[in-house]
């Protein structure tokens, strides 16, 4: 262990923290992964002070020199587990002075923790947010692929769990990729907000000196600098809103996880998962568990936790900076890791999974054409209430019948009401149905066309 006892901060202080304070004051073994960050963010402020006159330009070379040689240190370091110090911007700092000596002191001229540590976790999360997008949009456009291929399936489209219409399984496809689509537009934005250099607002009421923030924004890539220093340093809202986004983002990859775990089950059929992301049982031989899904779904909890954790966290802090802002950063690092381990694996799943069509066409009961012969009804002049009542009546002739709705004959159609015609048994096609809703956003092959086009579209602009 070496560096106990180096706080940036002890002047005023007689004793040291008691060993108790410093494990709970302690966050290097969160914050060790800033510190790439954390050096790039001190050589863009040794640059600033250069520019504002307070190194000289020989002074601001040794820091620069002094903190790469300090990043490859760490990196040589490997973890954090041999420095005692308080957290990575305090053992940067120490490692700094101790190669270049007292000059590396010059370095937090201006600059306070609160500041430095806002501007490190943004530049972290400016890129976990690029990662999360690359592998949001490598699983939606495989969800597409599969879409595109699975056009002419036709399987139960269902509500409340019920056969109710029937659809495609493209459709159904692309109706949990467009949710991953908005969870990937609310990241762009997310990245905007993220976009806001706090840097320069020092502890809590600005530098004192004449630090030139838009030339500081412009070295760390950062398009605009924060207006207001009290809320600079306090801001974490892009924090809760990527907390937000991976919580959402988690729910609806555990509701695709759902449909995978039910349609693979021998119930359904619907779905075989690959032997690459399934797993066997110890004890049952048979077994075929798919557990890429479950594990999915389970690790929404944390994720929807973490969201709540942070917003509990924020919520009624008093002006200015609070030590309970350290705790941000735990939860956003452990969210961004679970959908950066959990995206690829369903995506995996979902691109070697086999479709069975079979399974799929002869779970449609016949019941899930109710609808289409109260349109049928609609196309001869019935009005749909009527047409609706009427359906419902051979529902219950067909049951009473100890029959499907597609058993029962034209006379007994007839029997309830005249409309009916020789043409009606063509409404039983399950092709036909589909093809019938090629409405806009419908569930009809051409409608799937369109809805492709739609999503590539919506990807690119994301
Ligand atoms: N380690 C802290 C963090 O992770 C920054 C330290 C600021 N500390 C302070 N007492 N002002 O947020």
């Amino acid at each position: 262990m070496e560096g106990s006892g180096h706080a940036l901060w002890g002047g005023r202080f007689e004793d040291g923290l008691s060993p108790e304070m410093e494990t709970l004051n302690r966050s290097l073994d969160v914050d060790w992964r800033l510190r790439r960050h954390d050096v790039r963010g001190s050589r863009a402020w040794a640059r600033g002070l250069a520019r504002a006159g307070l190194l000289s330009s020989e002074e601001a070379a040794e820091i620069d020199r002094g903190l790469v040689e300090v990043l490859r240190d760490l990196e040589a370091a490997g973890d954090p587990s041999r420095f005692t110090d308080e957290d990575i911007h305090t053992l940067v700092e120490r490692l700094l002075t101790e190669r270049i000596g007292a000059v590396g002191g010059r370095l937090h001229t201006g600059r306070s923790r609160n500041d430095q540590v806002s501007t490190d976790f943004k530049l972290w999360g400016r890129a976990a947010i690029d990662l999360l997008r690359g592998n949001l949009s490598s699983l939606i456009a495989t969800m597409a692929d599969r879409a595109r291929e699975a056009s002419g399936v036709v399987m139960p489209g269902y509500t409340h769990m019920q056969q109710a219409q029937p659809v495609t399984a493209g459709h159904w496809l692309l109706s949990r990729a467009w949710p991953l689509v908005r969870d990937m537009e609310h990241l762009g934005a997310v990245r905007v907000e993220c976009d806001v250099l706090p840097l320069g607002s020092g502890a809590v009421a600005g530098c004192p000196f004449d630090i030139d923030r838009d030339a500081l924004a412009d070295d760390l890539g950062f398009s605009r600098v924060s207006e207001n220093s009290m809320d600079g340093v306090a801001d974490r809202d892009w924090a809760v809103r990527l907390l937000f986004g991976a919580a959402m983002t988690g729910v609806h990859l555990s509701q695709l996880a759902e449909d995978l775990v039910l349609f693979s089950s021998s119930e359904f059929g619907y779905v075989r998962l690959g032997d690459a992301f399934t797993t066997g049982s110890s004890l049952m031989p048979q077994k075929r568990n798919p557990d890429v899904a479950e594990l999915t779904r389970g690790k929404s909890g944390r994720l929807v936790g973490n969201l709540t954790g942070a917003l509990t966290m924020l919520k009624g802090l008093p002006t200015g900076y609070n030590r309970d802002l350290q705790e941000d950063k735990e939860a956003v690092f452990d969210s961004v890791d679970t959908l950066a381990v959990v995206l690829p694996a369903i995506r995996g799943a979902v691109a070697g999974m086999t479709i069975d069509p079979r399974r799929m066409g002869e779970a449609l009961r016949a019941e899930v054409h109710a609808t289409d012969l109260a349109d049928y009804l609609v196309r001869r002049g019935v009005p749909f209430r009527e047409a609706h009542h009427v359906v419902g009546e051979l529902v219950r002739a067909a049951e009473g019948a100890d029959k499907g709705l597609g058993g029962l004959t034209l006379d007994e159609m007839t029997a309830v009401h005249p409309a009916f015609a020789e043409d009606v048994f063509g409404v039983f096609d399950p092709v036909a149905s589909v093809e019938s809703r090629g409405v806009r956003g419908g569930t009809s092959g051409a409608a799937l066309q369109t809805q492709l086009e739609a999503l590539a579209t919506a990807l690119e602009r994301a």
